[in-house]
């Protein structure tokens, strides 16, 4: 049975989302149907189709009372909409459905975890969130919330976790067969938590133990998080809420974090030994991954910053993107992003430079576009010289650009929208960095129409950030102070 609930945010978003023209949406980026869109959810594969949901609010385009929206893919690059899956109906989830993710059950059916969400009078005059485990189960369509929720709650944290952080339990089987899930907590020391909760039949749950702790060291409370085997390794992905800038490998706000380590699955038992973000730039959160068919592990996250969600004005018809879907794989110890090799299939009207000198500005015949796929290799003219700045400037015309820049004295990688037409005074521009003594440096920079992820080394540091300037502007140039050299590979990329 749909609830009134459900049924009135499926005919809304039916009507507004037919209204918004392929145009006016991303070419090849999931956006939200109508309204609001943040975290990826329950992104799984499921009957021969990878299922997306995320945090929904389909009523306007700021953040509401979380819904499911949904879409599914063929291969990751182009999206169908599906009903919205989940409406705030029940008690236990009145102010909202959180994230969570997907799993397929072995009767056929695909199986939800959410965190639900219930406002509550707390003794001092204040409202808080209580927070508590759901399940739900259905066709890939429909589902149905199970009688039995919530599944997890307050009695089923360890000591001094608090109830009003718990949230977003990321579901996986054991090498046993074991259903485990991972959640976000926020312990006595305030800081994060990561829990690890064990199912035979994935709808009865066992707290099992405390995987990760944060103990101050990352942000503060730790949301979303991914636990996975990767090239013999065991990663866990997690989001830290307010974190405090460090250097140029940690930024002021919610960031992204990756722990490197291993698992000993019988003791339940994970080891950090490599600590890093996983993304550099400025719009990147709550990452979570699904494993396809042929062992590839692949990442999206939800391509915005929770301290500059003004930059998409108020009266957006939608607002919210998901980043590229990003394989994973560990290179020299680090959790290293390529875009996924299916994205080459939408690649067209090659275009090649070898050896170019750039010294000042230049512009090259066959290079712009909102939409692209670039690879460029720079490296100083003379090889004992080098040169100052060099930046590739996209989304431009006399007016706007967004930019990156390498500056090898400082080394580091500047990504900036300052003038992308953003009339918001919010953060424009992040750096980070690559070191300074490099011969030669790789970037390939994937270009939607709202949209920019570069990705140096081959992947090993990315930087993501959205951008809203007119599309009209749709030049490319490259910038030097100093001589440098460059080979360039430019496709158009068509949905
Ligand atoms: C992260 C988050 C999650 C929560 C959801 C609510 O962006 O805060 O922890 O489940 O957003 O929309």
């Amino acid at each position: 049975m749909i609830s009134q609930i459900l049924s009135d945010a499926r005919r809304l978003e039916a009507e507004r989302g037919a209204r918004i023209t392929e145009s006016e949406r991303p070419g090849f980026h999931l956006s939200s149907y109508t309204g609001w869109m943040n975290d990826p959810n329950g992104f799984t594969y499921y009957n021969g189709q990878y299922h997306m949901f995320y945090q929904y609010h389909p009523y306007k385009s700021q953040w509401g009372p979380m819904h499911w929206g949904h879409a599914v893919s063929r291969d990751l690059l182009h999206w169908e909409y599906l009903p919205a899956a989940l409406a705030p109906d029940r008690y236990y989830d009145e102010d909202g459905c959180f994230s969570g993710s997907a799993l397929p059950l072995p009767d056929g059916r695909l199986l939800l975890m959410y965190t639900g969400v219930r406002k509550e009078l707390q003794p001092d005059g204040r409202m808080r969130e209580v927070q508590v485990q759901c399940m739900a189960a259905g066709d890939g369509t429909d589902f149905e919330k199970y009688p039995g929720n919530p599944v997890l709650s307050e009695n089923d944290l360890p000591a001094g976790a608090s109830r009003f952080d718990f949230r977003d339990p990321k579901m996986f089987i054991g090498s046993d067969g074991v259903y485990r899930c991972v959640i976000g907590s926020r312990p006595a020391d305030t800081s994060g938590q990561i829990l690890l909760y064990k199912s035979r039949d994935g709808l009865h749950w066992q707290f099992e133990k405390i995987l990760a702790e944060n103990r101050n060291r990352f942000g503060k409370m730790w949301e979303c998080p991914d636990f996975f085997s990767l090239d013999g390794k065991q990663v866990l992905l997690t989001s830290p809420q307010d974190m405090l800038s460090q250097g140029f490998e940690y930024h002021a706000g919610n960031g992204t974090l990756c722990l490197i380590g291993s698992y000993d699955e019988a003791n339940e038992e994970f080891t950090e030994e490599t600590i890093h973000s996983i993304d550099y730039g400025i719009d990147f959160y709550a990452p979570q991954t699904v494993l396809m068919p042929d062992g590839r592990r692949v990442m999206i996250g939800w391509m915005q910053n929770w301290d500059a969600c003004e930059i998409r004005e108020p009266d957006s018809p939608w607002a919210g993107q998901m980043s590229l879907p990003r394989e994973l794989f560990l290179r020299n110890g680090r959790l290293c992003q390529r875009p996924i090799l299916e994205l080459a299939k939408l690649r067209s009207g090659r275009v090649e430079y070898h050896d170019v000198a750039v010294s000042g500005r230049l512009e090259l015949p066959g290079v712009d576009g909102r939409m692209v796929d670039m690879e460029i290799r720079v490296r100083p003219k003379d090889p004992g010289k080098l040169y100052s700045k060099f930046a590739v400037h996209f989304a431009e015309n006399e007016q706007f650009y967004t930019s990156f820049r390498y500056r090898p004295y400082e080394g580091t990688v500047k990504l900036d929208r300052n003038f992308s037409g953003s009339r918001r005074a919010i953060l424009h521009h992040r750096r980070c960095f690559v070191g300074n003594d490099r011969a030669e440096l790789r970037f390939r920079m994937i270009l939607d129409q709202y949209s920019v992820e570069v990705f140096i080394d081959d992947g090993e540091k990315v930087m993501t950030a959205t951008m809203y300037t007119d599309r009209v502007a749709d030049g490319i140039s490259f910038y030097t102070e100093g001589e440098a050299v460059m080979d360039i590979v430019k496709y158009d990329l068509r949905p």
